[in-house]
């Protein structure tokens, strides 16, 4: 699948296909010279409702004479002054639904047609593409029946813009990741255990020189003094995995930024079991690990000169004879005791010595993005993806890179003041808060406790990893890392 860009003019083109945009309240650039050339055929049918400017629909015009594409399909744009970042998705959701059903080959964008205030071309442009590959991805790993076979060979973008091939290469490589932690968090738990993240890891090493990738099993875990880490992955018989992907693109010296992913590749709750109900949609828990493969491929492909290691802590939640009970104390890796009062509250388990286990590469920031409370889908629903951090700046270069990508979060706080919710009579803290309220904030707390020798932030993607078992994995926040580090390159 080839994407470019064009300057040369629509009525000099000739292909299958040419996608244009038609708006209500004015002619865009595409209808304006289609209609020059053959009688204001695009606007006398606009006109007679033949064509509809509603947001999304697509009407196809055959053989308009003097213009050398077999198909051109208009695309209702709406209101122009309405188009804007979200409406524009909805807008490429169309145009993959009709490349898909007619198996279009090759075909053209008149990208010029779309403005949205404070986006450039360029933006519009990586957006379009990013959306579009994310539209060519469906699920079909595990059903007989299989997705046909990739037909797209090409797809340019008409535009008097120069040097768009940045933005669409950008714009690919982020739905190419996105696509990769999408079909990791769709995998069945039986499939993607943490034995398949960590061979998915070893992958990306193989496939790009910029990459090497370690993987810490069990015993040497255990060895090391991951107490909390193995409290979690001692109740299954799928073994834990650690794993570690390092990506080069500066020099040795220059201090790397880390990304920590929750790799729970099925969270049962352990023996405080959860409810029946619903807990499937507990495959998805590894939702942060596969944000950090999907960005890992992303970085792999772009190669901005900076250095990213991204580390998964991969177990399998599981009660079993062997697993931890409500009440048990273990040792944290940064030698803090934990009282584990219950053993769903596991993610920040994985997590804490994960975040004590990165001090070793002196990181200039340290990211860790979980699937971790239930708590922040009831208080920020779907939409954004909860951001903390012990540091202002680095919560507003995540939050900034959000906005400029479209794949936004939210601020949350981190107060002393949650601290006391998490005192314990037994251990040093309790891996759950004493009073109800703030979930997502006092597990952000206990994570708080285990990074303060570098600026950290975590992200809370409970809401945002999915949407629902029907549309399933959603790559995110895959976008708005790659922004923040890009914007750090
Ligand atoms: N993986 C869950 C969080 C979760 C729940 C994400 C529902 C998405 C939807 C996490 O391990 C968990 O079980 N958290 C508990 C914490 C509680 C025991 C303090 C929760 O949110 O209920
Ligand atoms: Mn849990
Ligand atoms: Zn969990």
């Amino acid at each position: 699948m080839k994407f470019s860009s064009t300057n040369s003019n629509i009525k000099d083109i000739s292909n299958k296909a040419c996608f244009v945009f038609a708006y209500k309240d004015k002619n865009s650039a595409s209808v304006t010279t289609i209609d020059e050339a053959n009688d204001a055929i695009l606007s006398n049918l606009i006109k007679s409702k033949v064509i509809s400017t509603d947001l999304g629909e697509i009407t196809p015009v055959a053989s308009v004479a003097n213009i050398n594409f077999s198909v051109v399909y208009v695309v209702g744009a709406g209101d122009s002054q309405k188009l804007n970042e979200n409406t524009l998705v909805t807008l490429v959701n169309s145009i993959s639904s009709v490349i898909k059903k007619k198996e279009l080959a090759s075909l053209h964008i008149a990208i010029d047609d779309l403005t949205i205030e404070g986006r450039t071309t360029h933006w519009i442009t990586q957006k379009m593409t990013e959306r579009l590959i994310f539209g060519f991805y469906k699920y079909d790993t595990t059903t007989s029946k299989k997705n046909p076979k990739p037909f797209l060979e090409e797809l340019t973008f008409i535009s008097e813009e120069a040097g768009l091939q940045l933005a669409i290469d950008t714009g690919s490589s982020i739905g190419h990741g996105v696509n990769v932690a999408r079909e990791l968090g769709n995998l069945p738990g039986n499939l993607c255990t943490p034995t398949y993240l960590a061979e998915q890891a070893i992958a990306l090493d193989k496939a790009f020189v910029e990459i090497s990738t370690t993987i810490i099993d069990e015993a040497e875990l255990e060895k090391m003094g991951m107490g909390c880490f193995m409290s979690v992955a001692r109740g299954s018989t799928q073994p834990g995995k650690f794993i570690i992907v390092e990506y080069k693109g500066d020099d040795a010296k220059a201090k790397p930024h880390v990304l920590v992913g929750k790799g729970i590749t099925f969270d049962t709750g352990g023996i405080s079991l959860k409810p029946g109900a619903g807990m499937d949609e507990m495959k998805y828990d590894m939702g942060g690990a596969a944000s950090v493969m999907g960005t890992m491929t992303t970085i792999a492909e772009l190669k901005p000169s900076l250095n990213v290691i991204g580390v998964i802590a991969a177990a399998e939640n599981m009660p079993a004879g062997n697993a931890t009970k409500p009440g048990d104390v273990v040792t944290s890796l940064s030698g803090k005791t934990v009282e584990i009062s219950n053993t769903d509250a596991e993610g920040r388990l994985v997590l804490c010595d994960a975040l004590t286990y990165v001090e070793r590469f002196d990181p200039e920031t340290v990211i860790d993005i979980a699937t971790l409370t239930g708590a922040i889908v009831i208080g920020l629903g779907h939409h954004p993806t909860a951001v903390y951090a012990n540091d202002d700046v680095l919560q507003n270069q995540i939050l900034n890179a959000g906005k400029e990508i479209w794949d936004r979060g939210w601020p949350m706080p981190l107060w002393e003041d949650y601290r006391e919710d998490l005192e314990s009579p037994y251990a040093d803290l309790c891996n759950i808060s004493k009073t109800k309220g703030g979930g997502s904030i006092t597990a952000a707390t206990f994570l708080s406790h285990f990074s303060e020798k570098y600026n950290w932030a975590h992200l809370d993607i409970a809401g945002t990893a999915w949407k629902g078992k029907e549309t399933g994995a959603t790559g995110r926040p895959v976008g708005m890392l790659t922004q923040y580090l890009l914007d750090r390159s």
